[in-house]
């Protein structure tokens, strides 16, 4: 029986999952299904709120009345902190790295609209961004706020509940479809998604492999940070979990050019899926996971997804991050 912490509901839920049978025609045994995490909300959506329900009531049973939090200026992560704040009656602060754009697209624009606050940190100083999150929360606090600092991504032990959670989720859908897939497959970037999903599969003894596509540092880095997240989540939350034998599968190869920045495979990507059927991913993450995943099973047997009848790709939302990018789609 698991002892779920508090808990706010913020995500449409449960999320539907699609079954793609035009664009699986392409392989002769895999079929593709995606789990519409791109839905769980219109502004706030995708997979972060699934994670800022744990952190956000445990910000709230803190007694805090702000938010601080930390990402890219085109942080899906920051905007739907950003909302939530306003939908809270809380304040968000954010930290955003790099420098002022002339103009506010995407993200970064309902950021604005939402009313937040906004501290630009070059990226050269970013190493520094949890000190000046606890400078900020000390200058909240001596004008009376509290403060709840929620990490980059919301990926630590309170938003690894997130996906652990949609693991519950995931176990009733397998049972309602008649499938178990033989991969789950989720963009990785600060882990919390690929680790939830590692310790929740587990949880409720899904038989299906966690693998997570990385769009930025390596999967050394990814085997850190899961393992580090699990290991906090345990001792917080004292949880017995055996994490000394997860499989922390992460396909590297996919980044790019880097961080944010996609080559024109993962455009074409997004133009066929999006015209095949009517599903829009992301150039950051989730047209970059859904580009490997693809390359990786054409590979066939040589490939990382060796075997896979059934897959269930995660799409974990992104939508606004297509605009600022969109003079690299071909019109
Ligand atoms: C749209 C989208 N997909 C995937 C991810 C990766 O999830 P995680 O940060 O949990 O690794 C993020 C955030 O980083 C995201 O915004």
């Amino acid at each position: 029986m698991i002892q779920w912490p508090p808990r706010l509901q913020l995500a449409q839920l449960p999320t539907p999952i699609t079954r793609l049978d035009k664009y699986s025609e392409q392989f002769e045994e895999t079929v593709i299904w995606v789990k519409r995490d791109e839905l769980t909300g219109t502004e706030v959506s995708g997979n972060k709120i699934r994670k800022l329900e744990f952190s956000l009531a445990e910000a709230k049973e803190q007694g805090c009345n702000t938010l601080i939090t930390c990402g890219g200026v085109q942080s899906n992560h920051c905007r739907a902190t950003a909302i939530l704040g306003v939908r809270l009656g809380m304040k968000v602060h954010l930290i955003l790295r790099g420098e002022k754009p002339e103009q506010a697209e995407g993200n970064l624009l309902l950021d604005y609209l939402a009313g937040a606050e906004i501290t630009y940190l070059p990226q050269r100083q970013w190493q520094s961004h949890q000190d000046l999150a606890a400078e900020l929360q000390q200058d909240y606090s001596s004008k009376g706020d509290k403060a709840f600092f929620i990490p980059t991504g919301a990926s630590d032990e309170i938003g690894l509940w997130g996906y652990i959670a949609a693991c519950e989720e995931l176990k009733a859908d397998f049972e309602r479809l008649e499938m178990v897939p033989d991969y789950i497959l989720t963009a990785t970037g600060s882990g919390g998604t690929q680790g939830g999903l590692i310790v929740g599969s587990e949880l409720f003894d899904i038989d299906s492999k966690i693998a997570a596509v990385n769009v930025c540092d390596d999967a050394k880095y990814f085997e850190d940070k899961v393992n580090e997240d699990v290991t906090l989540w345990k001792q917080r939350y004292k949880q017995s979990f055996d994490s000394e034998n997860m499989s922390i599968h992460t396909i590297e190869g996919y980044v790019g050019p880097g961080y944010g920045a996609a080559g024109p495979e993962v455009f074409k990507t997004i133009r066929e899926l999006a015209s095949s059927e009517g599903i829009f991913l992301d150039p950051v993450y989730t047209g970059k996971a859904f580009h490997g995943m693809v390359n990786e099973l054409h590979k066939g047997e040589n490939g990382q997804l060796a075997g896979a009848r059934n897959i269930l790709f995660i799409h974990t939302g992104g939508l606004f991050g297509v605009f600022p990018q969109q003079e690299n789609f071909e019109f």
